[in-house]
């Protein structure tokens, strides 16, 4: 087998560990951290992610070639964006009002942008954060499985995106790029795909009917702007 990246997983609560779960049995080298002692994490990721390795967030973070974020939105802030530079994020993290507080940034557009704003010195990709985590597990599925579900990855560097479908891949995925960063809103709470396990087929439908709504009110927007004018 090539060698894998080595994957820095942020978040033990729900998300986190199935991620480190699948990540490990696709071959990756994973390690995992919550927000302190890796001790206070041992036991517990030691029975349930059998081969990850718990750290602590900054030595996790500095032997990672990709970093997943699946930490509360509202604890983002706590991390040093200079700890992640140069490394590639997935950002797996959803806004959610009701946990994270009312947020106008973010009730106004996409969090991985955002998110990505924070961390300029790191290729953020959005991705993993549309299934809920139980489902995530239990839906993956091998290539060629007709029931395999999709993947959303969204980003704007395409070495990043390659490697974060590499990855939706060998878990259980097919990957389905949405082409920027921006397209990746698609993805978020509210969206078109979120919270359902969509073929292929289906997941795409979705997206370009949510697009081509978009596009008919950005239409729509001009044409009403137009009858103003005269
Ligand atoms: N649950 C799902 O099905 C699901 C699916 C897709 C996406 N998501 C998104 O994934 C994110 C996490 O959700 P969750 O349900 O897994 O949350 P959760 O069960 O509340 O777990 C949060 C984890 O994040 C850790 N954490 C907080 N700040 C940290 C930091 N600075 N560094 C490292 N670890 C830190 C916490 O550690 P401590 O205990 O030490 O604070 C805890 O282990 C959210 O944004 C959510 O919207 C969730």
């Amino acid at each position: 087998m090539a060698e894998r990246s080595r994957l820095a997983v942020l978040g033990a609560g729900h998300l986190g560990p199935v991620i480190a779960r699948l990540a490990i049995k696709a071959g990756y080298p994973v390690t995992i951290a919550a927000s302190g002692d890796p001790e206070d994490i041992a036991l517990i990721t030691e029975l349930m992610i059998p081969g990850v390795q718990p750290r602590w967030a900054a030595d996790a973070v500095a032997d990672a070639d990709i970093v997943v974020l699946a930490i509360p939105l509202h604890r983002f802030p706590d991390l040093d964006p200079g700890l992640l530079s140069g490394k590639l994020v997935i950002d797996a993290m959803n806004y959610w009002p009701a946990s994270d507080g009312v947020v106008q940034a973010f009730e106004d557009g996409g969090s991985s942008e955002i998110v990505s704003r924070r961390l300029a010195g790191s290729a953020v990709v959005k991705a993993l954060n549309h299934i809920g985590y139980h489902e995530l597990e239990d839906r993956a599925r091998p290539a060629g499985a007709p029931d395999r579900g999709a993947v959303g990855i969204a980003g704007d560097d395409p070495v990043a995106v390659a490697a974060t479908a590499a990855l939706a891949d060998r878990i259980g995925y097919h990957p389905v790029r949405l082409g920027s960063l921006r397209a990746g809103r698609a993805l978020q709470p509210g969206g078109p795909v979120f919270g359902v396990v969509l073929t292929r087929p289906e997941f795409e439908r979705a997206v370009r009917v949510e697009a081509m709504g978009e596009e008919a009110a950005r239409d729509e927007a001009a044409r009403e702007e137009l009858r103003s004018l005269s």
